[in-house]
């Protein structure tokens, strides 16, 4: 399995022939090394209808003919332009031919504003578990600190954490410090950070704070490294 982080909350899976993508936010994006017409993904996986995680999702889509997994509300309203989608929703889990999802609760909103400023209602906002060869993905979306963070890290013993420490829209690095303790994961990645001015955070900061997981602070393109 390939692990890649390709900036804001970017992630790509490669997992027995299948290729992952998690918040394809790309145009609008400056930190990504990612070209939207390059993507030919199998599955994208969505935690919540933000424009800044739904991103560039219904062209990828369009062109690659992915199967978008989403929470149901927003699944619903990418069914209706066009997309092969999925509806899930947290608590509950699937075992697909690329692997296992399952959805977890995350403290945040979630909304779709489209090109002539509506707001749609696109129901919770979410974390992904995403099992595959063994190895347990969490994505926490965005989300702040909840102390079932816990329970999650207790019920699916976690191998790589992606975790937002940009604050003000989320946890900052306090807090998603405290996160990593409860969840003990074997890696963890910071992400949502640096995209934007509000956002803007050393990740050394995070890093100084964690104190029992690996903390592998990637350049969007790197990879996660197993030891
Ligand atoms: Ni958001
Ligand atoms: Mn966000």
């Amino acid at each position: 399995m390939k692990i890649s982080y390709h900036g804001h909350s970017v992630v790509k899976i490669e997992t027995e022939g299948k290729t992952i993508l998690i918040d394809p936010f790309i145009n609008g994006n400056e930190l990504t090394d990612l070209k939207v017409e390059d993507q030919k993904p199998d599955v994208i996986l969505l935690t919540h209808g933000h424009n800044d995680h739904v991103g560039d999702t219904v062209e990828i889509a369009k062109a690659s003919d992915a199967l978008v997994v989403a929470p149901n509300e927003l699944a619903v309203y990418l069914g209706w332009q066009g997309l092969n989608t999925h509806p899930m929703h947290i608590g509950g889990a699937r075992q697909f031919d690329f692997g296992k999802v399952k959805f977890t609760q995350a403290f945040h909103g979630s909304s779709y504003t489209t090109p002539n400023n509506e707001i749609i209602y696109t129901g919770m906002p979410a974390g992904i578990l995403f099992t595959a060869e063994g190895k347990t993905i969490y994505h926490a979306g965005d989300t702040a600190l909840f102390s079932d963070m816990k329970l999650i890290g207790e019920r699916h013993p976690v191998d790589v954490l992606f975790i937002p420490i940009g604050d003000n829209f989320t946890m900052g690095p306090e807090d998603a410090a405290y996160a990593v303790s409860l969840i003990k994961p074997k890696i963890v990645v910071p992400v949502h950070y640096n995209t934007f001015p509000p956002i803007e955070v050393d990740p050394q900061k995070f890093a100084g704070l964690v104190e029992e997981a690996d903390v592998q602070i990637l350049q969007a393109g790197e990879f996660v490294t197993f030891k």
